[in-house]
C-alpha cells in the first residue's frame, strides 16, 4: 500500500493543475512586476489577476490584499504592524493561548518592546469565550488576536461575536484563518476583522506563500524596508510563481469546497466513531460540532503519542502528535494544555489531519494498525 498521509494541517499536497499554472512563471513569464517592459508588464497583470482571485475568495477588494511569504509572515506584519503604527494609542493587545506560534512568539517579541499582552484561557474544547474577551479589554487595548479554526485540535472559535465586540468598542481584531481558508466560506465583508491571516500550502498551493487581508483605512506599518511593493507593505520583488499558484489553488478550492467537506466530513466522522468502539477509554479533544471537518485529535491513555506516531510511521501512515520533542524531552503541546488537559493525556495525544485523497480503504487500514499498536503498547 502506498504511504498515507493524514497529517493536511501541516502542510497539503502540491495540486497537479495548480503546479501547471506555476511552471510559466519560472521559465517563459519569469518577469519582474516592477519593471516597464512588456516582461514586466506581463507579470503585473499574471501578479494582479492572482489578487482578484484572492479578493474574490474572500469577498474582499483587490487593494485589500498583501502577497506575503506565508501565514508566518502575515502575522508577524498584522500584529507588529498593527501594534507599532497604533502604540501611542495604547500598548494592550488580547490573544488567546492556542493561538499558533507565530502569533505567540510575535507577541512575546511585542511584549520585550513594551507592549502587554493578556493570553486568554479556553474551555475544554479549546474554544475562546466572547464574554472572557470583553472581560479582558481595557482602555489602552488596541488589538485582538484570535484564530478562526485552532491547527491542532480544529476547533473553530466565534470569530464573528469577537470581532464584533472589538468593532464596538473601536479595537482592531485580527484573525488567523490559516486553517479555515478554503475549508470555510470567508466573507469579509460579513465577518467583522481588520486583518485576516491566509496561506497557501494548506489548500494544496505551494508553500512559502499566503497574505494578509487588510481592511480599507486600517493603517499598519511595514516591517521589511526596501521597494515599494505590495502597496507599501512588503518590499521586495514578488513571488509570483508561488502567487499564481496560491491563486489557482484558492479559486480550485473554491469550487470544490463544499463537496469536499461533505465527503472528507463523512470520512472524519465514521473514522472518529470507529476508533471510539474499538479502542477503550479513547478521548476525542476538540469540539464535537464546532470543529473544521478534516481534523481528529485523540488521546489514548497509556500510549505515548511519539510511540503511536513511530508505529504507525512504521506502517506508513504519516500523523501528528499533541507534543514536540525537544532534546529527547517530551513537551506538551500549548493547545492541549491551554485546554485543561492533564499531563497523561496531552502525553499521548495523536492528530489526524484528512485531505481530498484520503479513501475509505486507508482510514480501515489506519484503523487496523492502530488498533493492533495500542493493543501492543498497553500489554508492555
Ligand atoms: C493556524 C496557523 N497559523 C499560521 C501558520 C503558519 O503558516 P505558514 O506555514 O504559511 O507560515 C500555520 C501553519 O501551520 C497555522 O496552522
Amino acid at each position: 500500500m502506498k504511504p498515507i498521509y493524514l497529517d493536511h494541517n501541516a502542510t497539503a499536497p502540491l495540486d497537479p493543475r495548480v503546479l501547471e499554472t506555476m511552471l510559466p512563471y519560472f521559465t517563459r513569464d519569469f518577469g519582474n512586476p516592477s519593471s516597464l517592459h512588456s516582461f514586466g508588464r506581463t507579470a503585473r497583470q499574471a501578479l494582479e489577476a492572482a489578487r482578484a482571485e484572492i479578493a474574490r475568495q474572500l469577498n474582499a477588494r483587490e487593494s485589500e490584499i498583501v502577497f506575503l511569504s506565508g501565514g508566518t509572515e502575515a502575522n508577524n506584519l498584522a500584529l507588529r504592524g498593527y501594534a507599532l503604527q497604533h502604540r501611542e494609542r495604547g500598548h494592550h493587545i488580547i490573544a488567546s493561548r492556542v493561538e499558533h506560534p507565530s502569533v505567540l512568539n510575535t507577541l512575546k517579541a511585542l511584549e520585550k518592546e513594551g507592549f502587554e499582552c493578556t493570553l486568554l484561557a479556553t474551555d475544554r474544547y479549546g474554544r475562546v469565550d466572547p464574554q472572557q474577551v470583553a472581560a479582558a479589554i481595557r482602555p489602552e487595548t488596541i488589538l485582538i488576536s484570535i484564530m478562526h479554526a485552532n491547527n491542532e485540535v480544529g476547533t473553530l472559535n466565534p470569530v464573528g461575536q469577537i470581532g464584533a465586540l472589538a468593532r464596538e468598542r473601536g479595537i482592531a481584531f485580527h484573525c488567523d484563518a490559516v486553517q479555515t481558508f478554503g475549508k470555510l466560506s470567508l466573507n469579509v465583508q460579513t465577518l467583522p476583522v481588520d486583518l485576516l491571516t491566509i496561506s497557501a500550502h494548506k489548500i494544496y498551493g505551494p508553500k512559502g506563500v499566503g497574505a494578509l487581508y487588510v481592511r480599507r483605512g486600517v493603517s499598519i506599518s511595514p516591517q521589511l524596508y526596501g521597494g515599494s511593493q505590495e502597496q507599501h507593505l512588503r518590499a521586495g520583488s514578488e513571488n509570483l510563481p508561488g502567487i499564481a499558484g496560491f491563486a489557482e489553488a484558492a479559486r480550485l478550492i473554491g469550487r470544490e469546497r463544499d463537496a469536499l467537506a461533505q465527503r472528507i466530513g463523512r470520512l472524519r466522522d465514521e473514522f472518529q466513531a470507529t476508533l471510539q468502539q474499538r479502542i477503550p477509554d479513547l478521548v476525542i479533544n476538540g469540539h464535537p460540532e464546532q470543529r473544521i471537518y478534516n481534523t481528529l485529535n485523540i488521546s489514548i491513555p497509556g500510549c505515548p503519542g511519539d510511540m503511536l506516531l513511530l508505529n504507525l510511521d512504521m506502517k506508513g501512515i504519516a500523523v501528528s502528535t499533541g507534543s514536540a520533542c525537544n532534546a529527547g524531552k517530551v513537551k506538551s503541546s500549548h493547545v492541549l494544555t491551554a485546554m485543561g488537559l492533564s499531563s497523561r493525556l496531552s502525553g499521548s495525544a495523536l492528530r489526524f489531519s484528512l485531505g481530498r485523497d484520503n479513501t475509505r480503504e486507508e482510514i480501515d487500514y489506519v484503523v487496523t494498525e492502530l488498533t493492533a499498536i495500542v493493543q501492543r503498547l498497553r500489554s508492555k
